[in-house]
């Protein structure tokens, strides 16, 4: 491709995205293909010679996008958002563009110092302790194996590097913590074993004393307690782990504390939500990911230390290739992290925090918890429903049910009905399972998701369950 084909097809690239994001409501949120069918449509080998790039271009439109589940629909409410923003898209352009990697501080200064600035500016913005250090990694999952493998050495004093396993290392969370909790346990060998669930209260967040009591009992049969992981906005329900009080109880035992604040970490910004957070200072790595709810591509992930020296201790590699002149003066983030090479990410994450500025954002965020409050309010006023959890954040859990069925069906009734409402397309929403009952879950934060969106997502629930009703009585 030459310049000038470049620039045509660049100009009708951006267009296409301008119309996407314009129309996006005629697509179906959640894409309605079966398995196989997009491979179907694919040759099975490469081509042997170059094609035309208008002819990629079509299969684009016409074979990928029917098959893709549109993340940026209003009507999205399933898992948690993963949102973007014009600014955050032209951002990545720009990195594209670029196509640096950007592992060490001579391979792109501007990127290792732009990512110092913007985590620093984060920390700022959400009031996070003072002496606090960010990084960006790509995901939370990356972040807190990278929290679990910084634990495991700082409590074996860097011997684990060296030698292997040869303690039982033990880690707590709560039986609401996200997946990767365990993968990373896994992945950072401390073996599935170890790893304690400790017991919830009413509200799905970790009981302090319960911790307090698996901890000692370990002790006492000769493991060594390690990590705990609080979750700030567990996924299932939104939860928040009371991190103040387990803060104190890692510092009574030497235990490192990782907090999981993935969804739910750009609420710090809000004053009347810092409740939410409160005890932090106690906390030795915390992650949130603004490529849930801060307006920033899929991938951003913001990983904050108390001792960033330990990070490095950890990851460090020091091979004479990768070795440059100004090593003493500048960060290296190849040892703040997992892999060696890394993306330019600070750049999106720029545009977004200078695009809107700390009111823009804060806005942002208000705006969903006031719909999330508005959504709660309906199922409290509404007969037949019933919600599941308290609701913070946007992320409201609920179900239907009339009082007349068992267990079993009413679960059976609230799967059905999620089936249909997603069935329309209109909008997508997911489940869960709370103290073993199926659960709905509606979670708002996508950008363009309006009070209409919200009614219509409600009008869409209602009339499926009154349709459902009819079928079951
Ligand atoms: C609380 C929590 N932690 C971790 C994750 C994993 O995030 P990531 O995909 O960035 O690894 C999620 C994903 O939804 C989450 O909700």
């Amino acid at each position: 491709m030459n310049k000038d084909e470049f620039r045509e097809n660049g100009y009708a690239f951006v267009d296409w995205i301008a119309d996407y994001m314009e129309e996006i409501e005629k697509y179906p949120v959640k894409a309605k293909v079966e398995p196989g069918e997009i491979k179907r449509k694919l040759p099975g080998s490469p081509p042997e010679k170059g094609e035309e790039f208008e002819e990629i271009f079509r299969d684009f439109k016409e074979i990928i996008v029917p098959g893709m589940t549109h993340w940026q629909h209003p009507g999205w409410f399933a898992y948690f958002p993963a949102n973007n923003s014009p600014e955050s898209i032209l951002a990545e352009l720009l990195t594209a563009g670029m196509g640096a990697q950007c592992m060490v501080w001579a391979t792109s200064p501007a990127a290792t110092e732009l990512e110092e600035v913007v985590t620093e500016w984060l920390r700022q913005l959400m009031d996070l302790p003072g002496d606090w250090v960010g990084v960006i990694q790509d995901t939370a999952s990356t972040a807190t194996l990278c929290a679990l493998l910084t634990a495991r050495e700082w409590a074996s004093d860097f011997q684990v590097n060296e030698r292997g396993m040869d303690k039982n290392f033990t880690v707590y969370v709560s039986g609401e913590a996200h997946s990767s909790a365990e993968k990373g346990m896994k992945i950072a060998g401390f073996g599935r074993e170890n790893i304690r669930y400790i017991e919830t209260d009413d509200k799905f967040a970790m009981k302090p004393e319960e911790l307090e009591r698996a901890i000692i009992e370990d002790m006492d049969k000769g493991f060594r307690p390690t990590v705990v992981i609080a979750t700030l906005g567990t996924t299932s329900s939104g939860a928040f782990d009371p991190v103040e009080e387990i803060g104190k109880i890692c510092k009574r035992h030497k235990i490192w504390l990782h907090v999981d604040a993935a969804h739910a970490g750009p609420a710090a910004m809000l004053q009347e939500k810092s409740h939410l957070f409160r005890g932090l200072e106690n906390v030795d790595s915390f992650v949130f990911n603004p490529h849930k709810w801060l307006l920033t591509n899929f991938d951003c992930s913001v990983y904050y230390v108390k001792e960033p020296d330990l990070l490095t201790r950890t990851m460090s590699i020091d091979p004479a290739y990768l070795k440059t002149t100004h090593d003493q003066e500048v960060k290296n983030f190849r040892d703040w992290g997992i892999q060696l090479g890394r993306r330019f990410r600070a750049l999106k994450l720029w545009f977004v925090l200078r695009s809107y500025g700390a009111k823009g954002l804060k806005e942002f965020l208000r705006e969903h918890i006031r719909l999330g409050e508005l959504f709660q309010s309906i199922i409290e006023e509404t007969k037949d429903f019933e919600l599941m959890a308290p609701a913070e954040l946007g992320l409201i859990c609920f179900r239907f049910n009339n009082g007349k069925m068992e267990r079993e069906e009413l679960d059976r009734f609230n799967r059905e009905l999620m089936e249909r409402i997603n069935s329309g397309g209109e909008i997508f929403l997911t489940h869960t399972v709370l103290r073993e009952e199926f659960v709905l879950r509606l979670a708002i934060g996508q950008r363009t998701t309006r009070e209409k969106h919200v009614q219509r997502a409600w009008d869409i629930i209602l009339q499926e369950a009154k349709n459902l009703k009819k079928q079951f009585s």
